[in-house]
């Protein structure tokens, strides 16, 4: 049986992919932060969908929290054959408002949270030979969207992370990938949280004014009729993780894509052709051991 562990577990695209990656056979560690606490119900209710769920506690913030749950998780399974690094928060508003605060807090939960478990599963994966990351970040990772400013650069770290990351894996056998969600209706709205400059927003009304027109487009959009829903997601990941190793595209959209799969389309023969000039071509390709 193959184990997954995935970060994020309590909501939207995690707690779905939890019960998917359960019904097809994975052990899956489901990880999410107070799980005796405020996510008690969602612990509950996952450990109750499957004998395959384990919940596990971590917050991808806090260094130790990462440590104690990766060390036990490893310690049970053994080996960890996925990992899904899908947790993360979203502030949306205008970009001057935020403080360096609440860019900390962000950067902290959706960039340095998917280095804490990256390092954390890298030296099993690199001793096996095997293994795979799968980096959530977002459309809006690849192409930048107005009042989504400290959240597009979190999730263009990781793009970035994720690209050289896979490069210096490949000759270990270990992988590493993109999923590219657009928008979808999930609780990420619960984690906005205000600009905390309020003497700037004061200083923005127009400003304020479009952001108020565009909150209500994004509502209507994802509120039509056939939009895309959640699960599409989770079964990519999922689809993902059955691929053969070494056979995985780099950058996986899901949804609407607002143009990152054009981006990607063009940019990624450029960004792997870059290796040529100090003749690392064969970093493209990870090595099956
Ligand atoms: N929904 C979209 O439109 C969309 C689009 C593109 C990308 N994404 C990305 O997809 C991923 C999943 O988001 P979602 O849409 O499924 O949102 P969601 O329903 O809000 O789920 C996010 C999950 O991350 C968890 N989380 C937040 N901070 C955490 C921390 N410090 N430690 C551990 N877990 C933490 C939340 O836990 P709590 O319940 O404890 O808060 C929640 O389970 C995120 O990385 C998001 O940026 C979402």
């Amino acid at each position: 049986m193959k184990n997954v562990v995935i970060t994020g577990s309590s909501n939207g695209f995690g707690y779905l992919s939890a019960q998917l990656f359960a019904d097809n056979a994975y052990k899956v560690y489901a990880t999410m932060r107070n799980p005796e606490g405020s996510n008690s119900e969602k612990k509950q209710e996952l450990e109750k969908y499957s004998s395959n769920i384990k919940v596990v506690n971590m917050d991808v913030a806090e260094d130790e929290s990462v440590k104690v749950a990766m060390n036990s998780i490893i310690k049970e399974a053994g080996t960890i054959d996925v990992l899904i690094n899908n947790a993360g928060i979203m502030h949306m508003g205008i970009a001057e408002a935020f403080s360096i605060e609440q860019a900390n807090q962000l950067m902290n939960v959706n960039y340095y949270g998917i280095i804490r478990t990256t390092q954390a599963v890298l030296p099993i994966m690199r001793k096996e030979g095997k293994g795979l990351i799968i980096n959530t970040t977002s459309a809006y990772g690849r192409v930048f969207a107005p009042f989504a400013a400290t959240y597009g650069a979190s999730k263009a770290a990781v793009e970035a992370y994720t690209q050289s990351l896979k490069y210096e894996l490949a000759t270990t056998g270990v992988e590493t990938i993109l999923v590219e969600p657009g928008p979808f209706a999930t609780n990420l709205a619960g984690s906005f949280s205000p600009e905390a400059r309020t003497e700037i927003v004061g200083e923005y009304s127009e400003l304020q004014a479009i952001f108020g027109g565009m909150m209500e487009e994004v509502a209507t959009l994802l509120q039509s009729e056939g939009f895309p829903q959640p699960n599409l997601v989770a079964e990519a990941y999922l689809k993902l993780a059955e691929m053969p190793q070494g056979s995985r595209p780099t950058r996986t959209t899901v949804g609407l894509p607002l143009g990152a799969d054009k981006v990607n389309e063009l940019t990624q023969p450029i960004q792997d052709g870059s290796l040529q000039a100090y003749k690392m071509d064969y970093l493209l390709e990870t090595k099956i051991k």
